[in-house]
């Protein structure tokens, strides 16, 4: 079925120049970007967006790297969006990810992992409605 999911391109894949390169490997595999923001989160907005992982012990680090610098945020629209972004990722450690996919070609550490992409059709409604409102969303 046709899905949306929120991607975030992180502050550490920003700061390598790596925002068309990571773009490209979305629409390769037939996602379509239906919105796109670049915006550097103020620290209410990443907690915020983070909450569910509130009392994880590395949530002052998340939300510290997450407003290191800007971020590029997305509205990715296809078939099985949200476990087709997924797999393109990669697993959350980029030292388990797959050869090819994003976080084993553009990051080292868990902490500072090139992406974030929702992980349920309800994280993903929420995910999506936490940055854009429905008239920013261009469905083609
Ligand atoms: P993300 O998919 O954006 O969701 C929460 C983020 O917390 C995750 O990617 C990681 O970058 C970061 N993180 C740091 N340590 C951990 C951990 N032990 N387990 C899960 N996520 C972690």
């Amino acid at each position: 079925a046709t899905e949306r999911t929120l991607s975030i391109i992180k502050p550490d894949a920003v700061a390598k120049n790596a925002i068309g390169e990571i773009i490209a490997r979305f629409e390769k595999a037939g996602l379509q970007v239906v919105a796109a923001k670049m915006q550097h989160l103020s620290q209410e907005q990443a907690e915020g967006f983070y909450a569910e992982h509130k009392e994880r012990p590395f949530f002052k680090d998340l939300v510290g790297f997450m407003t290191s610098g800007p971020v590029v945020v997305q509205v990715l629209e296809g078939d099985n969006a949200i476990a087709k972004n997924r797999e393109l990722m990669g697993a959350t450690n980029p030292k388990e990810a797959a050869p090819g996919t994003i976080r084993a070609d553009f990051a080292e550490t868990i902490d500072a992992n090139a992406v974030h992409g929702s992980d349920s059709p309800e994280s993903a409604q929420r995910e999506v409605a936490y940055f854009f409102h429905a008239d920013e969303i261009c469905p083609r």
